[in-house]
């Protein structure tokens, strides 16, 4: 339950109200996150708050945080050479398969605990079949790792993006992330989908997908609650039968749905 000390080795700008952490250890590391869990990240004097794992960086940890209120704009706020408190890593991961198609769906901030999930497909990309990466933002400025998509192109994913309102410079498609999902080139029988973004987008995507006949359980959503402690023993984060800091963040559609159907649960 103790935060381990980790100092800001790099901090980068990703769009108005966000940025990327690359964080190093202090004194003692704590044990390497598997892409999808999170941490509980303090600013210290002002709270803690759980933020999944974006990348690693030679020995250290990257997290990407939107700055939505108190605490998360201070550990956004954190400048090179600051330290922050870490615990963890915790929670479930999104479990990639050994082969087969892939789908990856990321509305906003969304994308941060998905990155590792598509870097480990670039990395074993022989190993699929169809890996479509579909991202969506509000606007052209609001999205995540635009840098990134170029070499991901590279590696053979077939990364489609689109965003809720276009500016001036935008070509690209306009419309919410599931106006992408029509023709995929997937065998669904063989589809692992990875979903993560606002709760009614999940809803929309996980449901598409299995419409078009990928199996509940392989339907993958992060979920978000509230958490204090973290490791399943304050209840802040409980959904029904869940208790999301164990049990999720990752959990499939199959468990997910039910739950989220129950207004305010
Ligand atoms: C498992 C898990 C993983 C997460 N991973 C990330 C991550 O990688 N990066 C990241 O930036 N955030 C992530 N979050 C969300 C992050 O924990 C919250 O944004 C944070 O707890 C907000 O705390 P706060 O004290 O800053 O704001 P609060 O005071 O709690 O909230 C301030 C205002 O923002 C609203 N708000 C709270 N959370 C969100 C949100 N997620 N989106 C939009 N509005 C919100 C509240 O309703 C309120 O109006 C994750 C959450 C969970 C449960
Ligand atoms: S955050 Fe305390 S039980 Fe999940």
């Amino acid at each position: 339950m103790t935060p381990l000390r980790y100092r800001v080795r790099r901090r980068l700008t990703e769009t108005a109200d966000t940025v990327t952490l690359v964080l190093d250890p202090v004194d003692e590391p704590i044990v390497a996150p598997l892409p999808g869990q999170f941490t509980m990240m303090y600013a210290f004097g002002v709270g803690e708050v759980p933020i999944s794992v974006s990348g690693h960086a030679d020995g250290g940890i990257v997290h990407t945080v939107r700055a939505v209120g108190a605490v998360s704009r201070a550990v956004a706020g954190a400048r090179t050479g600051d330290v922050l408190g870490i615990r963890g890593p915790f929670g479930t991961d999104w479990g990639v398969p050994p082969g087969g198609d892939l789908v990856v769906l990321a509305g906003g901030i969304g994308l941060a605990p998905l990155r590792p999930v598509i870097r480990q497909a670039v990395a074993r990309r022989a190993r699929f079949g169809t890996v479509a990466v579909l991202i969506g933002a509000r606007t052209p400025a609001d999205l995540l790792y635009p840098h990134e998509y170029a070499t991901w192109r590279a590696a053979g994913l077939d990364v489609r993006v689109t965003v809720d309102r276009a500016d001036m410079s935008w070509t690209g498609h306009v419309g919410v992330v599931t106006t992408v999902l029509g023709a995929l080139p997937v065998d669904p029988a063989a589809t692992t989908a990875f979903v993560c973004g606002p709760e009614v987008m999940m809803r929309f995507a996980a449901r598409a997908l299995v419409d078009r006949g990928v199996p509940p359980a392989a339907v993958r959503v992060s979920l978000e609650r509230n958490m204090r402690c973290g490791v399943g023993l304050c209840g802040h984060c409980q959904l029904g039968p869940l208790l999301v800091c164990r049990d999720g963040p990752v959990v499939g559609w199959d468990r997910a749905a039910p739950l989220l159907a129950v207004k305010e649960l």
